[in-house]
């Protein structure tokens, strides 16, 4: 297994917010991902195979029908940045932060949001189990087929409650089934293979996916003040609540 590049040691740089947000390095490493390799596997898959969840998200974290103006929301994971850019989209009032690992990811994100000339999103690269914010920055934390392929996943979910405010909310999306959730990193790994790209990734060739079992073992790790869990078909949803 390569070493996982999110682990060392961040850059600290100064954003025109004056926020200290620690940045992953860009380094030869970054190779060492597929969803840096062959982005373009990804984005494909994001765009025509997978579902869209946007009007399921915005129901269940906003059941009246819009967040409040400056609603701040950090994506985590947010690959090619379409969640970000269609809430952005739709609600030019709140505030969205899309952070992954993958800087290929990152810039089709910044070009989907440049192309729709959104200007209350932004996207970072920063690790998703090491969040260079402060506790309680954030009202929404949204993370969308993340725990497919995020090893250290109680580490994700603190994370999450870390830098949620009091009363904030997180909304998890997985898919339930390992084949199909597998055919974007089948993919992956077999145009990494014919590019002749080393080998060694760090992602699996299996996506893990959780019975509904696991899924609901996953967020009583934190002290969730409501935790509300559903099966919809082939994906499965959390919704929860900070105290
Ligand atoms: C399966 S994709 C999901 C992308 C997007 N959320 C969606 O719904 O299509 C997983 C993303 O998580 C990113 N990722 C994996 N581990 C990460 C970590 N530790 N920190 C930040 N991003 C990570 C990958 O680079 C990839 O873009």
């Amino acid at each position: 297994m390569p070493p996982d590049a999110t682990t060392s040691t961040p850059a600290k740089i100064e954003t025109p917010s004056s926020l200290n947000v620690s940045v992953l390095q860009t380094s030869e490493r970054d190779y060492d991902s597929l969803f840096e390799r062959v982005a373009w596997v990804y984005v494909f898959c994001r765009e025509h195979l997978f579902r869209d969840d946007t009007k399921r998200i915005i129901t269940a974290l906003w059941p009246e029908g819009r967040p409040g103006p400056g609603t701040q929301l950090i994506e985590l994971g947010c690959g090619p940045g379409f969640y970000s850019c269609r809430l952005a989209e739709r609600f030019p009032d709140m505030l969205i932060t899309g952070v992954d690992r993958s800087e290929s990811q990152l810039r089709w994100a910044r070009e989907r949001a440049g192309a729709l000339g959104l200007n209350n999103c932004r996207f970072r690269r920063i690790n998703a189990l090491e969040l260079s914010y402060s506790d309680a920055e954030f009202d929404i934390v949204l993370a969308s087929r993340l725990f497919t392929i995020l090893p250290e996943q109680n580490r994700g979910i603190a994370e999450m409650y870390r830098v949620l405010k009091p009363r904030g909310r997180c909304f998890i999306a997985e898919p339930r089934y390992a084949f199909r959730a597998s055919i974007p990193l089948f993919a992956m790994w077999l145009l990494a293979g014919l590019n002749r790209s080393q080998n060694g990734y760090r992602e699996p060739y299996k996506a893990t996916v959780f019975s509904r079992r696991a899924f609901e073992n996953l967020f009583p790790t934190q002290p969730w003040k409501n935790i509300r869990i559903w099966q919809e078909g082939r994906y499965q949803y959390a919704l929860c609540e900070k105290g």
